[in-house]
This record gives C-alpha cells, sequence and structure tokens, in this order.
C-alpha cells in the first residue's frame, strides 16, 4: 500500500526497472500501488482517474469486495490440475459462454494472443479436414491488431510489429477494413479463414459497418472459409452488449475473447461453433494452463455479472454520455470523436502523447491507439460524474495547447 513505498524507494523502483526489466515499454514516472473502483493510487498517494483499466480489462474496477470474495473463494479450491482431468469450473463456464453465445463449444487458453493462434491453426483444422490442404491464407485488415506471437503478429499489419521479427506465419493475406471490393479480391478458394475486430481497438476505434460484416460473413459462406471476429478488446459488454458483434446481426464461427474475462486474471477463450470443433480431435492442441480451475472460477463471476442487463445498460448510458460530452470540447487540434459504448476514440490532427502526459499531471490516465488518437476504454463501472471530471481536465489541458 502506498504508506509503505516512500518517495526514495519510488525513485530506486524505477531506477530497478529501468536496469532489470526489458525496455519495451516507455513507463510515466510513478509507481502504482492501489486502486478503488475506477481510480488508482500513486506511491505518493496521488488520484488517477483510470480510462485504461489495463487496456481494457478491469471491468468491474479495482477492490471491488465481490471479485476479491471470488479470488479468495477460488483460491481456496484447486488452483491448477491440467487439461488431463475434469475440474467443474472450467466446464461450468463453458456452459456460461454457450449459452450466452452463438457458439456450441469453448477451447480455453491464456492470452488474447494465444486465442488468436488457436483460432488460426481451428481454421486450418476445418479445411485439413475436408480434404483441401492446401486452402490455408488467412486474411487480415489494415489496423488490425491480433497480438505479438508469431501467427497472430503476421495478421496485425504494423512494420513496427512484424518488420524485425520475418519471417512471420506464411499464409497472411491482407485486405482493407471496412472495403467490400478488397475483400472480395483477397478471399478465394485459397482462403481458410477470415479474421476481424467488429471494432478495431489498437488500431485506432474504427467500427466495422454492420454491412461489412454480412459481406464477409457471405464471401466466407461462398468459400468455405472460416470467419473468425477476434472480441479480445471489443467484447465482454465492451460496447454496451455482451459481444460487439451482437450489434451488426452477423455471427461468426470463432470468436476469441480475453482481457476483462476473469477480471484481470490471465485467461483466454476461443468460442466455436460445432462445425469448427469436430475438425479437432484429442493432443492436437494443447496448453497447460488454460482454463484452469483459478482462472475460470473467477471468469464465472465476471460473466455472470458483466452480462447482466443493467450492467449492459449502464455502459450504453455512460458511452454515450461520454461521446456527447467529448464532442463538446472545441479544439482545433481534434478531428473525430467515435466509439461504441465504452471503446471511444478522440482522434487529434496531431500526435497525442503530449496530451497524455499532461493528463497524467492532472491525474487522468489515457492510452493511445496509434498516433493520432487517445482511446478510452475504462473500467465498465465508470459513471457519469466521471466523465464529467474527464470532460473538465481535457477542456483545461487542450485549452493550453
Ligand atoms: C483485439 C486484440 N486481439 C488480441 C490482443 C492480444 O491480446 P494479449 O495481449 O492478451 O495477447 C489484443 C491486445 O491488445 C487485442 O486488442
Amino acid at each position: 500500500m502506498s504508506a509503505t513505498i516512500t518517495p526514495t524507494m519510488t525513485d530506486q523502483l524505477i531506477q530497478d526497472e529501468n536496469d532489470h526489466v526489458v525496455q519495451t515499454y516507455k513507463r510515466p514516472p510513478f509507481v502504482i500501488v492501489h486502486g478503488e473502483g475506477s481510480t488508482l493510487f500513486d506511491s505518493e498517494g496521488k488520484p488517477y482517474q483510470d480510462w485504461v483499466a489495463g487496456i481494457a480489462v478491469n471491468a468491474l474496477g479495482y477492490n471491488d469486495a465481490r471479485l476479491t470474495q471470488a479470488i479468495q473463494a477460488a483460491a481456496t479450491g484447486l488452483i491448477h490440475t491440467s487439461n488431463l482431468y475434469y475440474t467443474a469450473p472450467q466446464i461450468e463456464l463453458a456452459n456460461m459462454l454457450v449459452e450466452k453465445s452463438f457458439a456450441d463449444r469453448v477451447f480455453f487458453s491464456n492470452t488474447g494472443a494465444e486465442a488468436n493462434e488457436g483460432a488460426i491453426k481451428f481454421a486450418r483444422k476445418v479445411q485439413y479436414e475436408k480434404g483441401t490442404h492446401d486452402k490455408t491464407e488467412i486474411v487480415c485488415f489494415t489496423g488490425a491488431f491480433h497480438g505479438r506471437t508469431m501467427g497472430a503478429v503476421a495478421l496485425t499489419p504494423k512494420e513496427k510489429y512484424q518488420k524485425a521479427f520475418m519471417p512471420l506465419m506464411p499464409g497472411a493475406v491482407l485486405a482493407e477494413f471496412n472495403n467490400l471490393e478488397s475483400a472480395k479480391a483477397a478471399i478465394g478458394s485459397k482462403t481458410a479463414g477470415v479474421i476481424i475486430e467488429p471494432i478495431q481497438g489498437e488500431g485506432g476505434i474504427n467500427v466495422a459497418t454492420p454491412e461489412f460484416l454480412k459481406g464477409l460473413r457471405e464471401l466466407c459462406d461462398q468459400n468455405g472459409a472460416v470467419l473468425i471476429f477476434d472480441e479480445v478488446q471489443c467484447g465482454l459488454g465492451r460496447t454496451g452488449k455482451l459481444w460487439a458483434h451482437e450489434w451488426t446481426g452477423v455471427t461468426p464461427d470463432i470468436m476469441t475473447l480475453a482481457k476483462p474475462l476473469a477480471g484481470g486474471l490471465p485467461i483466454g477463450a476461443i468460442l466455436m461453433t460445432n462445425a469448427v470443433a469436430n475438425a479437432m480431435h484429442a493432443g492436437e492442441h494443447g496448453t497447460t494452463f488454460g482454463g484452469g480451475p483459478l482462472v475460470t472460477s473467477v471468469a464465472k463471476h465476471v460473466v455472470q455479472r458483466i452480462s447482466q442487463p443493467e450492467f449492459l445498460a449502464h455502459v450504453t448510458e455512460v458511452g454515450d454520455y461520454l461521446m456527447e460530452r467529448l464532442s463538446e470540447i472545441n479544439s482545433p487540434i481534434i478531428k473525430e470523436v467515435r466509439g461504441k459504448g465504452l471503446i471511444v476514440a478522440l482522434e487529434l490532427t496531431t500526435d497525442v502523447s503530449n496530451i497524455i502526459e499532461q493528463g497524467y499531471e492532472q491525474g487522468l490516465l489515457m492510452v493511445n491507439a496509434g498516433t493520432n488518437v487517445i482511446r478510452f476504454v475504462p473500467p465498465l463501472i465508470i459513471d457519469k460524474a466521471n466523465v464529467d471530471n474527464l470532460v473538465d481536465k481535457l477542456t483545461m489541458i487542450f485549452s493550453a495547447t
């Protein structure tokens, strides 16, 4: 807790991080020690209103009594047995996810990237089982982010993430997001699967149009390809519906989940139809930790709470209010406000890093999505007073910029 970390210790911790942690993250100069609701506190007791939520993870916020209780209860039970054995929490969570979605079956992983790796393999296996062994391509889209592992990063078309790590997984084919003609040119007899975020997160909060997703569904059906929705960031209540694709009326064959699923504990999931699941047989895919009893017990609690109609209505109401209030900020460098529910972008005509840094001084945690977009993916329990506080502070920051 904050009282036990002195300013000298804070400096030392930051120095140690610089010395001993791989420098793949550029962190602001404070150490977070605890959280309450949608507020985080640093080691000097300074509060920060959190618009990041551990990158769209902490849906129930911090120090939530019922979540803590669920974790404590789970920790007194089984922690790990491996997937060699039946354990109740995994099966009960699968029941719950199947009951609440298009899916018939679930495979549990540990992260979003790992869920997408599984989705790629499952799509290829569907084709392999049909005897079309050369049908291996996976179509992805401009602005996509599917993770950092070798398959997922091959479907994440950004030079900074790919260039120095070649060769990546072969068979990735790129089409333009929200451009059906481009998708038509990319999807064909060699396509095993098509992967898309119904709302792109890292790429700048770009919402796929219902027409585009419907077109992809048709193209996949015509070509015998598997349609994969990556809802790692936009799923599980973030848009005000349990699944982001519910807004479009289009259902995939596979959906990947992760981030908020176990309230901040690491978990991922691949939801699929029987047509996909039936292509997979014992021993063809696996994970030591995925779907362990501790995380799945906690995930049951989280899914049960997030899927309540009142909880989802709250996300829609506060999300609409956030977009409305952000649109009121008057600044020549603001280009657009867009999003759905509590996944919202404020696009500027300039680099956003300066605004984010000033946010730290004002007690705001914000994160970018690309160079020009400030992304708001707060705990889903955030309220209208929090929005007003954000907008007051941003108004001040923009007027001084
Ligand atoms: C849409 C999407 N897919 C996949 C991932 C990768 O998830 P993880 O970081 O858990 O591997 C992310 C992470 O930001 C994401 O936003």
